[in-house]
């Protein structure tokens, strides 16, 4: 661990550099998947959201949005990005530690994200059952992770995935929570 990263909830301010940062971690192709479909229905939680600062500098990224699905709501963990300089120092896993525990404290119910098992795994999120949630876009089913804050919180948690803020009820677009 280096000890001159600073952790700070996301800010306006840092927009610009966080755009650089998953530009260089996804590049274009970011676009095109699931999560960003999802991420497009409205905006992200900045008060969940974090940063890593190394001189003065945005150095990764996390953001959390609302989301919903079937009769449960959650948020969507990601795009989580680390500058490759500050690879492997254990920034990544600080900030979904630093976004869960925020969650917790705003009694979310639970956190779903798109993502490797092997490193998130270790974090606390499992694989969410084959069938259980349905994407927008195609997703690998063994990378739909989740992790319940409220036990149980899942089950109502299923179908499609939307934001938050397209969450429908009879057809008629509302901010469900
Ligand atoms: C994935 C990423 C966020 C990890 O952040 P990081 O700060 O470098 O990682 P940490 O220091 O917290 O953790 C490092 C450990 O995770 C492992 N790891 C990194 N990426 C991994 C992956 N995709 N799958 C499994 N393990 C991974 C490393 O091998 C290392 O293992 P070790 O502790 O046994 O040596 C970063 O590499 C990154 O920005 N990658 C590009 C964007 C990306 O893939 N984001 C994740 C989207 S799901």
């Amino acid at each position: 661990m280096i000890t001159d990263v600073t952790y700070l909830p996301e800010s306006p301010a840092h927009d610009v550099e966080i755009e650089h940062i998953n530009e260089e971690a996804f590049g274009p192709g970011r676009f095109v998947r699931a999560a960003y479909k999802i991420r497009e229905g409205g905006p992200h939680e900045r008060a969940l959201s974090f940063v890593a600062l190394h001189d003065a500098a945005v150095i990764a990224s996390v953001r959390m949005t609302r989301v919903a699905a079937g009769k449960g709501t959650g948020l969507l963990l990601g795009p989580l990005a680390v500058r490759p300089a500050f690879k492997n120092l254990g920034i990544g896993r600080k900030l979904v530690r630093l976004a869960v525990q925020a969650s917790e404290q705003a009694a979310m119910p639970l956190i779903l994200l798109v993502g490797d098992e092997p490193y998130y795994g270790p974090l606390g999120f499992r694989r969410v059952p084959r069938g259980h949630l349905t994407m927008p876009r195609p997703v690998d089913p063994a990378r739909i992770l989740a992790i319940e804050i409220v036990p149980g919180s899942l089950s109502d948690f299923q179908g499609d995935v939307q934001h938050a803020d397209r969450f429908t009820i009879s057809g008629t677009a509302t901010a469900c929570i």
